[in-house]
């Protein structure tokens, strides 16, 4: 049997159950009927909803308009808005209720939140503006010495030579740029499937240094490695690891002025290696060391280019190590130094 008290019941079952706010309201725009999740949205408590109109709570006219617009021609309407207090972003579809001859009994209102999707879209536009920035930028200067070139500059061995060399550097960075743009993207997608195996971190620290040995030598900095034997093996995809390494060494290098000192020190800590890289570099702001993970963040970003930065590199060091479990810290004072510090789990 299939009494009407059976109905309501479900009806109310389904509407608790969802995650998205329903109000049901009369043909005088009287709200017959809503579920938690819209006196949550409205910070109502039970039942407080029932037999009023949007109005006397005050809220978003427009949503008030709206339900008038169903209710007066039938027709289903949808928005997009903030709901005060709330920040967050709703999709609003209103529907009419209409009887077997089709007059207007009342309106149906689902209020869905879709703030992470718009924060996400946001999020993508912006960083596909900022790929496209990145790239034109070499791709321009390469562009106008070509020209300058073709344009009779060729003569001149010394200039073409010069002219050359640029447009060598700016291919570089292009390269350097989609490469690190790849392997961002490899990580983020899981398609690089990290394979932790058991791997002794100062093997790797000494390989970076072979590594970037030239550079070092070339600044003339002084590199010191601090850690107690032995030192337990940490778990971690030794290709991926090695990268995190480069990155920090070389940014260590990169802004650390002729001369300086860098240090990098590895301990336990509980069930971690905590490893640190400390230079005597210009150091970073107060006001932009969060922000330094961030994709394409530069403090500088005339002296990042000029040393053939992404502004990619801290981002991959924290997608990597935070894939692997680990966390990434700085810090810094501008003038002294920078510390940046990275954990692994030991096997
Ligand atoms: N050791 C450091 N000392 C001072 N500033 C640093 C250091 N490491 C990173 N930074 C700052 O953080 C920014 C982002 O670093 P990173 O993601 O590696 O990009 P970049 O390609 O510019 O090196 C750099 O442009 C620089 O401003
Ligand atoms: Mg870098």
């Amino acid at each position: 049997m299939n009494t009407i008290a059976q109905d309501t019941r479900k009806m109310n079952a389904i509407l608790t159950s969802m995650v998205d706010a329903v109000i049901v309201f009369d043909l005088n725009a009287k709200i017959i009927r809503a579920n938690k999740a819209a006196e949550s949205l409205f910070l109502v408590r039970e039942g407080a909803l029932l037999n009023k109109q949007l109005d006397e709570l005050k809220k978003d006219q427009e949503i008030s308009n709206m339900i008038c617009e169903v209710l007066e021609t039938g027709n289903e309407v949808f928005t997009e808005t903030v709901i005060n207090p709330s920040t967050q972003i709703y999709r609003v579809h209103a529907v009419p209720i209409k009887d077997e001859w089709e007059n207007i009994e009342g309106a149906v209102v689902v209020f869905h939140d879709v703030t992470d999707a718009r924060n996400f879209d946001q999020m993508r536009s912006e960083f596909v503006g900022n790929v496209s920035h990145e790239l034109r930028t070499p791709l321009t200067s390469i562009k106008g010495f070509v020209e300058t070139l073709l344009d009779g500059a060729m003569e001149n061995s010394a200039t073409c030579r010069r002219f050359l060399s640029i447009i060598d550097a700016e291919t570089n960075r292009l390269s350097r740029l989609i490469e690190d743009l790849l392997t961002l993207s490899a990580i983020e997608s899981r398609e690089r499937i990290i394979q932790p195996k058991p791997v002794c971190i100062v093997r790797s620290i000494a390989s970076v240094m072979n590594i970037l040995g030239p550079q070092i030598s070339e600044k003339d900095l002084f590199v010191e490695f601090i850690y107690p034997y032995p030192l337990p093996m940490i778990l971690a995809d030794e290709d991926l690891l090695g990268q995190v390494l480069i990155n920090l060494v070389d940014n260590a290098i990169k802004y650390t002025p002729h001369g300086g000192k860098i240090i990098i020190r590895c301990r336990k800590k509980d069930s971690r290696i905590v490893a640190t890289i400390t230079d005597t570099g210009m150091g970073i702001p107060h006001e932009s060391i969060p922000r330094v993970f961030e994709r394409f963040y530069r403090v500088d970003k005339a002296r990042s280019r000029s040393q053939g930065g992404t502004g990619l590199g801290l981002s991959i060091v924290k997608h990597i190590v935070e894939s692997h479990g680990g966390e990434v810290f700085v810090d810094s004072e501008v003038g002294k130094g920078s510390t940046f510090g990275f954990s692994f789990l030991v096997v």
